[in-house]
């Protein structure tokens, strides 16, 4: 059904960081990939080529892997309607990020600020060149399928951006082959800030885990978290990113939840203390949350199942990525390859 569809398509990813996605990954996301699943041709992929750019444990991420699919499947994914698939089952990415590299220039990929940030501490010097050539496998990632949007935070925009770079340059240099992708940047109020921390994103590598919320963790852990989350010393429940950052971040949590626009909450709360607004977010969360727990965990009690749904997954992404890369190898000045030789 995929392959003859007419809707738009989209592509997205998330890194396996951790063992559990958050909130933030959830709401802002996840959620939305579940909606665009009506309305596009969506396809959906765990970037673990990606990961190892830094060191990975292999036992650990091959966990991860498995963990991420599996949330993605109980967060509402569904691999009837779209394609999930782990990157490193469809060699087509590597294939084209090496053409990629080959049209990027070395200025053009120094000038990538996530790489800058992320080598900020340590230093290039230390960093690999995967760290380095990470954008170029991203474009590849998303040229591969042509598709029309690519929902992704507002921190991948510059990625997104060089992936159009590179498909214009090649297109102009080769011929019409590649699909120029939009970014697809959710409002703010999908944006979900740290509960310790309110100003700064929620994220693994913020402070401490208390400003986190998994979805993995258990809904007793999830529910004093968030009762400890860090307000501000006044008592009335507004909506103000400036002056109440930490009221504001539960108030957005509760209203994405819920569905309330955030100026019916505030009505709502009047004259009310942060303690019921508290419980209330808690409990959104954690039901919300639960299920989505308890339907993971089923699914990771059966590997082999999930390995499937993957492999079936990364048969329908081939289907496509085979088809690309073979026009851009003819475009490039490949010899075409043989079939078997006896
Ligand atoms: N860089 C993205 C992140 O850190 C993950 C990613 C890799 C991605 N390739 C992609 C996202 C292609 C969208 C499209 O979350």
């Amino acid at each position: 059904m995929t392959e003859t569809s007419t809707r738009p398509r989209v592509l997205s990813g998330m890194q396996p960081s951790g063992e559990s996605l958050h909130l933030g990954n959830y709401l802002g996301a996840l959620v939305n990939w579940v909606k665009s699943q009506d309305d596009y041709e969506a396809l959906f992929f765990i970037p673990d080529m990606h990961a190892i750019t830094v060191p990975q444990d292999p036992a650990e991420l091959r966990e991860r892997t498995r963990k991420t699919a599996a949330q993605y499947i109980a967060g509402g994914i569904d691999v009837h309607k779209s394609t999930l698939f782990v990157q490193s089952h469809v060699p087509e990415h590597a294939q084209l990020a090496w053409v990629l590299n080959c049209i990027t220039g070395f200025g053009e990929a120094s000038r990538m600020t996530q790489f800058k940030d992320k080598t900020a501490k340590g230093g290039a010097e230390s960093a690999s060149v995967g760290l380095f050539t990470y954008p170029m496998l991203m474009a590849a990632d998303i040229l591969l399928y042509r598709p029309h949007g690519v929902p992704v935070g507002d921190d991948q925009r510059q990625h997104v951006e060089l992936s159009r770079d590179l498909a214009k340059r090649f297109n102009h240099r080769f011929g019409e082959t590649f699909v120029i992708p939009e970014a697809f940047i959710p409002a703010e109020g999908a944006r979900i800030y740290d509960l310790q921390n309110p100003t700064s994103k929620m994220s693994k590598s913020a402070s401490g885990p208390g400003g986190l919320i998994n979805l993995m963790d258990d809904p007793k852990i999830t529910a004093k978290r968030i009762k400890s989350a860090v307000t501000d010393a006044e008592t009335v429940i507004a909506h103000d990113r400036e002056s109440k950052p930490g009221v504001t971040n539960l108030l957005e949590i509760l209203s994405t939840l819920t569905g309330k626009p955030v100026d019916v909450l505030v009505a709502e709360y009047d004259g009310k203390m942060y303690g019921h607004l508290k419980v209330d977010v808690a409990d959104a969360v954690v039901s919300r949350l639960e299920p989505i727990r308890a339907r993971t965990l089923e699914l990771l009690a059966d590997p082999a199942e999930l390995d499937r749904l993957l492999a079936h997954g990364a048969a329908k992404a081939r289907a496509i990525a085979a088809g690309t890369l073979a026009d851009v190898y003819d475009k490039v000045g490949f010899l075409p390859p043989l079939g078997p030789v006896d």
